[in-house]
């Protein structure tokens, strides 16, 4: 005679238990969907204030949500009236800041985001887009050199041609520190006796600007 003595179950099963156990545990809380479920922190999904489309019986139009007042504009809004071929406006304008360090680093950040893509690190127009999209026009050329601030400041926020407006993304001081960005990049391209030395020592690589999505680019480099 001899006795069966039930083995230990490998540790696999053992696993598998502990697997079945803890899904029996979860599915627990999918019963009876009349009895309330346990809430963890009620107050972040119980509150006071509404969701825009949540009922709310005061609202005029029946929702959270209601219609601003006739002539309501957000805080910090700053119209802009000069229409999209009133160059001559445009020009008058002048750039309300002083290319201080501060205000250039600013413009290098903003144009490295916004406009590298296109206009290329350098604002050769050589951006990492093209030639997927049409090379824009270099912001280096006699043209630009020759148009002032405002004018460009006009192109950044009201677009022009394939180029879409920037109203949104860049607030007003930004755009306007870009420009003086713009404006060193230009200097950079059309170097002054007295920049030679600095640009000798290499104080000054643009090249340097390039984000790392640059080196991932997925189409042979130009
Ligand atoms: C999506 C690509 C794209 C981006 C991003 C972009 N541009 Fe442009 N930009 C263009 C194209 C294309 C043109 C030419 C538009 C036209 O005249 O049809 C242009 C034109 C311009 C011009 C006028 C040049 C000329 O010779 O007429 C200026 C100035 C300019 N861009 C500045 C900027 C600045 C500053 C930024 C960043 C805030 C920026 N652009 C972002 C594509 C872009």
């Amino acid at each position: 005679m001899y006795k069966i003595t039930p083995p230990n179950p490998p540790a696999k099963a053992r696993g598998n238990m502990l697997f079945i156990i803890l899904a029996a545990f979860l599915l627990m809380s999918c019963g009876k969907k009349s009895m309330p479920t346990l809430e963890y922190m009620p107050d972040l999904y119980r509150q006071a204030s509404l969701k825009a489309q949540e009922w709310d019986p005061h609202s005029p139009n029946g929702v959270g949500m209601r219609t601003p007042p006739a002539g309501t504009v957000p805080v910090n809004f700053e119209p802009y009236t000069i229409g999209l071929l009133d160059t001559n406006a445009a020009n008058a304008l002048t750039n309300p800041l002083t290319p201080t360090e501060e205000v250039l680093a600013a413009g290098r950040k903003y144009y490295n985001t916004f406009c590298v893509v296109c206009h290329g690190v350098q604002g050769d127009g050589k951006g990492y887009i093209v030639p997927k999209f049409t090379m824009p026009p270099s912001l280096l050329s006699d043209k630009l050199l020759a148009w002032p601030d405002g004018r460009i400041y006009h192109t950044v926020t009201m677009g022009q041609g394939l180029m879409p407006n920037y109203r949104q993304q860049i607030p007003t001081d930004k755009r306007w520190a870009i420009i003086h960005y713009v404006r060193a990049l230009q200097r950079a391209a059309h170097p002054q006796p007295q920049d030679s030395l600095q640009m000798a020592t290499g104080r000054f690589n643009f090249m340097d600007d390039a984000p790392d999505t640059a080196k991932a680019v997925l189409w042979p480099k130009r």
